[in-house]
């Protein structure tokens, strides 16, 4: 090893460490690294972190590894409230041809939620609240219908609870797969989803805490809509009404996802089975082609 990767001052600790990571063979994993080293190494000069708030950061990284089980991610939420995720999504994929944007995917998308066929409720145990009958269609960027495509749907409860956070609610409750018919239309019933805290019983929590920043995320339905030849697109569609849409914890929102939950008060507008007032949602996905990747889920 050359005396160029022995450190004399603080200064040369930066670039020894960037040599080091030099034999990376991956050349992509190399850069990451190397930017990472950069960018956390001007962290601590431009914060002139303390030795005290350098472990105090290590055990809040340690807490939130500890606080993951198979059934919460507090890794995912860190790197939510943090914009990282919105970030993230935002930058890898552009609305540059009029395809629906982009939000992040969130801590609470499951694998494998029931078949659903076009018109099922994904209410499937009982869940107190307003109906809600959501429809749209499945384009392209040149407006032709992706027909056959998958509509995967996960939502809060109208108190605010996904199913894996409620013994109330059956398990895959208010989650489901539609496919979109030959013309790429599909449409479900489902409940008025509300808003919710995200969880703070967890490192997160003290985060937001300290912050003086609320926990709440306005009222939202998830979806992940793929087809063959197309690039899956993870979203969420946003209440109209809903409170916190400017200050969503999490900074989903964007204008372009605020869907109108629309009040219906005529009875003999009404489907069999369902009373007055319920709610309507319109809205169409825009796909880009691609391939169709799938993340991997959050929880179990
Ligand atoms: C959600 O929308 O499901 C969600 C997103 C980020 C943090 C917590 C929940
Ligand atoms: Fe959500």
């Amino acid at each position: 090893m050359g005396s160029d990767r022995i450190i004399d001052t603080e200064a040369s600790v930066t670039e020894v460490v960037k040599a080091a990571l030099g034999r990376t063979g991956n050349p992509r994993l190399k850069e990451i690294l190397s930017a990472f080293v950069e960018h956390a190494h001007a962290f601590v000069r431009d914060a002139n972190l303390t030795d005290q708030e350098f472990h105090a950061g290590l055990r809040f990284l340690a807490a939130i590894g500890q606080a993951n089980t198979d059934t919460h991610n507090e890794a995912v939420l860190a790197a939510d409230v943090l914009g990282i995720s919105t970030l993230v999504a935002l930058r890898n994929n552009p609305q540059s041809h009029g395809q629906t944007a982009y939000a992040l995917l969130g801590p609470f998308w499951r694998l494998n939620a029931p078949d659903c066929a076009c018109g099922d409720s994904i209410a499937r145990s009982n869940t107190p609240g307003p109906a809600m009958l959501v429809s749209g269609q499945v384009r392209d960027i040149h407006g032709q219908p992706v027909s056959g495509a998958l509509i995967d749907v996960w939502q809060a409860s109208p108190v605010g609870l996904y199913e894996n956070q409620d013994p109330a609610q059956e398990p895959m409750n208010l989650r489901g797969k539609f496919r979109a018919d030959q013309d790429g239309r599909y449409h479900f019933r489902t409940v008025r989803p509300a808003g919710y805290p995200v969880p703070t019983h967890g490192p997160i929590g003290d985060f937001l805490k300290a912050q003086n920043r609320h926990p709440y995320r306005p009222a939202h339905i998830h979806f992940m809509v793929s087809g063959p030849g197309h690039k899956t697109l993870i979203t969420q569609v946003f209440s109209d009404d809903s409170e916190h849409l400017a200050s969503d914890v999490v900074f989903g929102v964007t204008k372009a996802l605020i869907g109108h939950f629309k009040r219906q008060d005529d009875v003999a507008s009404a489907p069999a089975g369902v009373t007055p007032p319920f709610y309507t949602l319109v809205y169409d996905f825009v796909l880009e082609q691609g391939t169709p990747d799938f993340p991997e889920p959050p929880i179990k």
